[in-house]
């Protein structure tokens, strides 16, 4: 595996291999299968999952890594193309990424989307950018429209708990949230599910439509996979039957880039707080899902948050070890 930037890129088997082989790390521990490699990691945009699980992974498989980020005390980056530099920032992107990459066998690099242009968000463009700068494997840790480490530790969490691929029930939820979000773990959440051959529904209020292109690829996954994929504003009916609720705030596309008219479409909006009321007419099993950070109260009530449904450690623990799985792939034969 030369990259690891969107589970589009591989097919099922593809990623089944990828999950067999964060089980055999998971039960079999490799400790020296990275020694002597570095991952460079660039931190863009914030993180606690991240950050820790890739650190963690390099060093039970024996490698090391480094981390860059905004906070630290480096000049700051400029990433807008074409610019004069003649404000604050001091270092381009241009010659940040390949120079870090130079320091390392393989480089991560988050940068959230900017939520201003709703084309240029889909199109990943920053992100893009980045890409060509980098002379070495890159592993997308959150661009703009995507989050695959995510997806990946998702997908192993719900093999892990025997949830079924076909014929499994997968409602991916907007929920309330006083900030806008980006699309990126909805873009990949329901690619995901419908790879993994889920009947998935996006359950969203008016004005939250996930745009067509995300909708179009998660269909394409499901042709392949058996699955299938829907959309609806209806609660009762998304809800009836479901094995996994994925809540998720993201942004207006109604309102994209527009602060103000969003917060105005989302204000009536708080009942979008998952709480035990949304289980009624679920699979008695139904699991809740979510990525973190998560706001109690707000996205989710902490009776489900606390309760036998919510798997969000086991999400977050398998990060690591499907982390651990990429890694891997891409540099223990380098
Ligand atoms: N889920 C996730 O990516 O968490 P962090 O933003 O903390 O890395």
């Amino acid at each position: 595996m030369k990259e690891f930037n969107d589970l589009a890129d591989l097919n099922g088997e593809q990623v089944k291999e990828l999950l067999a082989l964060a089980n055999r790390l998971q039960t079999n521990p490799e400790p020296r299968a990275l020694e002597g490699k570095v991952l460079a990691l660039l931190f863009m945009s914030p993180s606690l999952r991240t950050l820790a699980s890739f650190q963690a992974a390099m060093v039970r498989l024996g490698g090391g890594s480094f981390v860059i980020s905004p906070d630290m005390s480096i000049h700051g980056i400029e990433t807008r193309p074409g610019i004069v530099m003649d404000g604050v920032a001091a270092e381009h992107i241009r010659e940040a990424v390949p120079v870090i990459a130079s320091y390392a066998d393989a480089i991560g690099i988050r940068a959230f989307a900017e939520r201003r242009n709703l084309d240029h968000d889909l199109d990943d463009r920053e992100f893009n950018n980045m890409r060509e700068y980098c002379q070495v494997p890159l592993i997308n840790m959150e661009s703009a429209i995507n989050h695959p480490c995510q997806s990946l530790a998702d997908w192993k969490t719900m093999d892990d708990l025997s949830v079924p691929g076909n014929g499994g029930k997968f409602v991916l939820s907007w929920a309330y949230h006083p900030r806008v979000l980006p699309l990126a773990v909805p873009s990949a959440t329901v690619h995901m599910a419908a790879m993994r051959g889920m009947d998935v529904t996006v359950l969203r209020p008016e004005g939250f439509e996930l745009p067509a292109s995300i909708m179009d690829k998660a269909r394409q996954a499901a042709q392949l996979s058996g699955g299938s994929v829907n959309e609806t504003n209806n609660r009762d009916e998304a809800l009836e039957d479901a094995q996994i609720i994925y809540a998720k705030s993201w942004a207006s596309t109604q309102h994209y880039g527009n602060r103000v008219a969003d917060e105005e479409q989302r204000r009536d909006l708080n009942d979008w707080c998952v709480d035990e009321s949304w289980f009624a007419a679920t699979q008695d099993n139904c699991r809740f899902m979510h990525c973190l950070p998560v706001r109690r109260g707000v996205v989710v009530s902490d009776q489900v948050l606390d309760g036998p449904r919510s798997v969000v450690i086991q999400e977050a623990q398998n990060r690591m070890y499907a982390q651990m799985a990429v890694l891997h792939q891409i540099l223990a034969s380098t």
